[in-house]
């Protein structure tokens, strides 16, 4: 009887473990020999690692947690925005790929402008105006069939269907951005309610039919689904109906595009990242080369002249990115006259050790101030062949435009407000931009995603990256330095304070405890104003050291995830 009565519990205890999933805990910092993926979720980088275990490689694995990203992480995980890869294979050729969503043909440069050329509040961030054409599912197939190992494309979609259709317990923070979101989300999709609640609650049960079928369809279909079919035809509907302009040629003629990758040395290593459209690489390179002629190791960590240094060089490198970064294929962006050690050393000409150099001394004309979002995600992958993938997703701002596609369950992005709404003049939000980064048909708004792979010897030695809109590419840059020059483990380089600064607005931000008094004291001396900010940047990286690999998530975010064997 006894025995009969425990066997019933044990059935109760599983049926409600079937129908009730509970919350699964995040590791932020893990050593192992074999494979590791980090991710922003845990229950997307145990979907990274079920893969590797059944046979995959790193781009099967990336492939299958984006996918698991855009159902446990729908604020940046997606299928509705897109991204940037850098893939190093075990042989040591890099590419990366650029699956960055497109402006509409139908788009302009004065796409939201008024009739007396102000830039209408709003318009490039929320509803369909705002939307690019989403490069998220044709650039996974694309990574999976030139560098996946897996035969079986369906196999990389089931986990993420497993957890649309059966749902998943949510975390305080998934609980506090829906709830944040929630009006947004009724006033753009009225008759969709799968992200309301009266209140969201951590350990409350998401559920995504919707998004279940529409990944069911691309596993059975493939992405023509997405770009030519039902899918296709459904997102031109609700951009159009929320007043956008995407057509269905503008997704026919979608395509991801391989690049050759940034290559730049730094010390004894190489540091691979991400070109134009994306102003990452070549940022992080002409940040690297400058620290490089320097004794940064010598002055300390957060010390006053390597900040004040780091932050030097920071503010002539955003004031290029401003000037000289866009979309490569509609304006010639001068990688190479930007990567100039001798361009380098003369932008430094003027760098004094006892004051800040004001802005305008740096760069008289206009700039682009790039606009914050700390809701893009990352993804970083070692395999055991030491296949290294370096993955930056995004749908822009949190829940992207917050238009969800009827009838298919998943967001779309707000991805055309990283153009420069209005070229060369200030926008009311204090955002200034270049002809380099105008809006055009077809053309990829400029991007800060950073994914980064290091590597020593010819071999993989850090792979990393993350959110953060214009301070990924600072973050990157510290952690970079906080191994290499600092003599960090990978973890302690993660979690250790960031600083940033972008040229204008003229201050440095800083998180809290970033700097001593005596430091603090000497930056203000030195004629810099201080922001203190909440956090900057979400760092998910990898270390391969004498074989073993040590896998970090930031404690920035609680639910980042480190899962290896
Ligand atoms: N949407 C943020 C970025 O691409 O930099």
């Amino acid at each position: 009887m006894q025995k009969l009565f425990l066997l019933s519990l044990l059935g109760l205890l599983l049926f409600s473990c079937k129908h009730n999933p509970t919350m699964v805990q995040s590791h932020k910092h893990l050593i192992a020999d074999t494979a590791m993926v980090v991710s922003a979720n845990p229950l997307a980088s145990k979907v990274g690692v079920q893969i590797l275990k059944q046979g995959g490689n790193a781009v099967d694995a990336m492939v299958a947690t984006n996918f698991a990203l855009a159902v446990v992480y729908p604020r940046a995980g997606n299928l509705g925005g897109g991204g940037f890869m850098i893939i190093r294979t075990p042989k040591g050729t890099a590419t990366a790929l650029d699956y960055r969503e497109t402006a509409p043909a139908k788009a302009n440069k004065d796409l939201y402008l008024d009739k007396d050329g102000n830039v209408i509040e709003g318009l490039s961030r929320n509803g369909g105006l705002a939307v690019g054409v989403p490069g998220t599912v044709a650039g996974l197939y694309a990574a999976w069939q030139k560098y996946g190992q897996l035969k079986s494309w369906q196999k990389l979609l089931a986990p993420a269907i497993k957890l649309a259709q059966n749902g998943f317990a949510i975390s305080e923070t998934e609980a506090h951005r829906l709830n944040k979101y929630k009006n947004d989300f009724l006033k753009w999709n009225p008759d969709n309610k799968t992200f309301i609640r009266d209140r969201w609650l951590k350990g409350d049960v998401l559920k995504q039919p919707q998004l279940a079928q529409t990944l069911q369809l691309i596993a059975q279909k493939g992405p023509k689904e997405f770009y030519e079919g039902k899918i296709a035809q459904a997102i031109v509907d609700k951009v159009t109906k929320s007043g956008g302009i995407i057509k269905i040629e503008d997704l026919k003629n979608y395509t991801p595009k391989f690049r050759k990758p940034i290559v730049v040395p730094y010390k004894n290593y190489r540091v691979i990242s991400m070109p134009p459209p994306s102003s990452g690489g070549v940022a992080l390179g002409q940040l690297l080369e400058i620290v490089a002629q320097y004794p940064l190791k010598q002055w300390g960590f957060h010390s006053y002249k390597t900040t004040h240094l780091m932050v030097e060089a920071e503010k002539r490198v955003y004031a290029d990115r401003a000037k000289y970064l866009g979309d490569s294929d509609f304006y010639p962006v001068p990688v190479d006259s930007l990567l100039n050690p001798a361009y380098l050393k003369q932008r430094m000409a003027d760098f004094s050790l006892d004051k800040a150099t004001p802005g305008s001394a740096i760069f008289a004309g206009y700039f682009q101030l790039h606009k914050e979002s700390f809701e893009t995600t990352h993804i970083s992958i070692i395999d055991k062949d030491r296949m290294a993938v370096s993955c930056t997703t995004t749908l822009n701002s949190n829940f992207g435009s917050k238009v969800i596609v009827d009838g298919y369950g998943f967001f779309l992005n707000n991805e055309m407000d990283d153009f420069s709404a209005k070229p060369g003049v200030p926008n009311q939000f204090g955002l200034i931009g270049a002809e380099a980064n105008a809006i055009a048909p077809h053309k990829r708004m400029l991007s800060s995603m950073t994914p980064t792979i290091v590597t020593k010897d010819n071999q993989v030695f850090m792979v990393l990256g993350t959110p953060g809109g214009s301070t990924i590419i600072t973050s990157v840059f510290q952690t970079i330095l906080n191994v290499v020059d600092f003599d960090m483990n990978m973890y302690d380089a993660v979690q250790a304070k960031r600083f940033h600064h972008q040229f204008l607005p003229d201050y440095i931000m800083f998180e809290k405890k970033s700097f001593s008094q005596a430091v603090t004291d000497s930056l203000k001396q030195a004629g810099y104003k201080l922001k203190q900010v909440k956090y900057m940047g979400v760092v998910k990286a990898i270390l391969l050291r004498q074989g073993q690999l040590e896998g970090a998530g930031d404690t920035r975010n609680k639910d980042d995830d480190v899962e290896g064997y």
